[in-house]
């Protein structure tokens, strides 16, 4: 495994209720989505945004979760249980190389990467094996921490990115 990739002890900090201060999964993704869509999460990491995902497609929805740690996708799974959602939810542990999503092709509806590009070396491989998954006319949300990434400094373009 890379050694860049986030600790697994850290996924608890990322799916603590706190972090709603910050970041309000519901809101983040509901533009996005609508019952009976299948959703592919790159890093979901603990769930935080997989669990609200999941009651937003509904009951003929599935989010398809694709980590390389298994102590996250655990977690997960415990949680999407708890919640009663686990049926609405695909985890698969790959090793880093690659997403191994190839039965998942223009499958997906949407595709969410929070925070976990700057987690994968081979960022070219990663975006050609998401595009794949898409259905046409199907959208990738991204998002990245501030800290990992770089803005061109062009004249009047805002020079902190929002998070
Ligand atoms: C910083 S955490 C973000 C978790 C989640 N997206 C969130 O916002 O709460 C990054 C996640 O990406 C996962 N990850 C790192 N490299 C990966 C790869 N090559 N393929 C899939 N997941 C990866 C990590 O194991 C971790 O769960």
């Amino acid at each position: 495994m890379p050694e860049h990739v986030c600790p697994w002890w850290i996924g608890y900090l990322l799916a603590s209720p706190l972090r709603r201060f910050f970041h309000k999964p519901e809101q983040i993704v509901s533009p996005y989505l609508k019952e009976g869509m299948t959703v592919l999460e790159v890093g979901p990491g603990m769930g935080f945004f997989t669990l609200p995902m999941a009651r937003l497609v509904g009951s003929q929805g599935k989010i398809i979760c694709i980590d390389v740690q298994k102590k996250m996708i655990d977690s997960l799974l415990r949680r999407a249980a708890r919640a009663g959602l686990a049926d609405r939810i695909i985890t698969r542990l790959t090793s880093g190389d690659s997403l191994q999503v190839e039965d998942f092709a223009n499958r997906i509806d949407l595709a969410l990467l929070f925070a976990v590009v700057h987690e994968i070396p081979d960022q070219e491989k990663l975006f050609r094996e998401v595009l794949t998954t898409l259905k046409e006319g199907s959208l990738i949300l991204i998002s990245e921490p501030s800290g990992h990434v770089i803005f061109p400094r062009i004249f009047g373009q805002r020079e902190k990115p929002v998070y």
